[in-house]
């Protein structure tokens, strides 16, 4: 979640003051504005944070670092080595001069309190949340248009699956059940952009907005077709498999989700390409050995009822 407002010379209100709840027109005051990223610890976060930064956005981040805690406490690694949120920081600051802010904290319902935070406090504030919509659902109606004489802007679904890893690991790419589920995919220099532009447009007063935030769709057959060929380019082979889908859903849906508002918004996507191909696959060869093939297999499935998830030993 991002929190962005103007610098100076906004007042929050007192706590004693009560709220209009009427929506004034403000006037935004222009200078540099600040950003706060509930999350900047993570795989979004971070990468965001520091093009904030770059952009010259006051950064501050708020991070329980308990996505670290998952992963310590499972014995799970990440691909690639990341050092400490620390360590990042004071690089960032030394290759570029700029501060980002640094809050450890635990916070439950985050996203009910910041809102009730803004609302008591700073009006002004526009926050922007980023949220995965429904990964287990199947949605089949095409989203920001008129359907059946309505017009909607749901969230649709969406599924991450990263074959480029097992690609050359030497483990074969594992396509559940029939490979026909779609979704819709994301550079992440794109997701940094978006979070951008969103903030640089912030919504009216009073007025909810919802972008569906993706650039392209692949099935995860197709996602597999286009793993295999970059990888037999570098000359070698490798294998898919079909797994029994342990995941309940349908494996072949119409979806045809859409995307127009951050395009228009002025969103200029980098959509997947051989060289990207080429540079992930460089990345895990390096970082192979670091991969651990006994947790590629699924070992929960959600077509049994009572299945006991595999816990893992410390
Ligand atoms: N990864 C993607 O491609 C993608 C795409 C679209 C939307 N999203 C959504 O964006 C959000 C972030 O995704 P991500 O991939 O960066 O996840 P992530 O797990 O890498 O990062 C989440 C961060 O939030 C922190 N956090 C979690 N609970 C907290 C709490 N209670 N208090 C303080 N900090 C807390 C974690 O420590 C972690 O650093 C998610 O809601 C995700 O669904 C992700």
């Amino acid at each position: 979640m991002y929190c962005s407002c103007n610098n100076s010379p906004f007042k929050p209100r007192s706590k004693t003051q009560p709220s209009s709840g009427s929506h004034q027109t403000s006037t935004r005051p222009s200078g540099p504005k600040r950003v706060m990223v509930i999350g900047g610890d993570g795989y979004c976060g971070w990468a965001t944070a520091l093009h904030l930064s770059n952009k010259n956005y006051e950064v501050t981040i708020v991070d329980s670092l308990v996505r670290r805690l998952f992963d310590h406490q499972l014995g799970f690694d990440s691909l690639t080595p990341i050092s400490s949120i620390h360590d990042h920081i004071r690089r960032w600051k030394s290759l570029t001069g700029k501060t980002i802010q640094l809050f450890i904290e635990q916070q439950r319902d985050w996203t009910l309190n910041v809102l009730f935070a803004i609302k008591e406090f700073m009006e002004e504030c526009h926050p922007v949340k980023l949220g995965t919509m429904g990964e287990c659902g199947t949605p089949n109606i095409d989203i920001e248009v008129t359907h059946n004489g309505t017009t909607d802007t749901l969230p649709y679904p969406k599924q991450v699956s990263s074959f480029n890893h097992l690609s050359r690991c030497g483990h074969a790419l594992t396509v559940y059940g029939k490979g026909g589920q779609a979704r819709g995919y994301l550079d992440i220099r794109d997701t940094v952009q978006s979070v951008k532009l969103m903030i640089a447009n912030p919504a009216q007063r009073g007025e909810f907005r919802v972008f569906n935030q993706f650039t392209e769709q692949f099935s995860v057959n197709e996602l597999a077709a286009l793993v295999t060929r970059a990888v037999e380019k570098h000359g070698f082979n490798v294998e898919t498999i079909s797994v029994p889908n342990p995941r309940v859903e349908a494996e072949e849906q119409y979806y045809n989700a859409k995307h127009t508002k951050l395009i228009e918004l002025g969103l200029q996507p980098h959509l997947l390409s051989d060289s990207l191909l080429d540079l992930l696959l460089n990345f895990t060869v390096k970082y192979k050995d670091r991969v651990d093939t006994k947790q590629i297999m699924p070992s929960v499935s959600w077509r049994k009822i009572g299945v006991k998830p595999k816990t893992v030993a410390a």
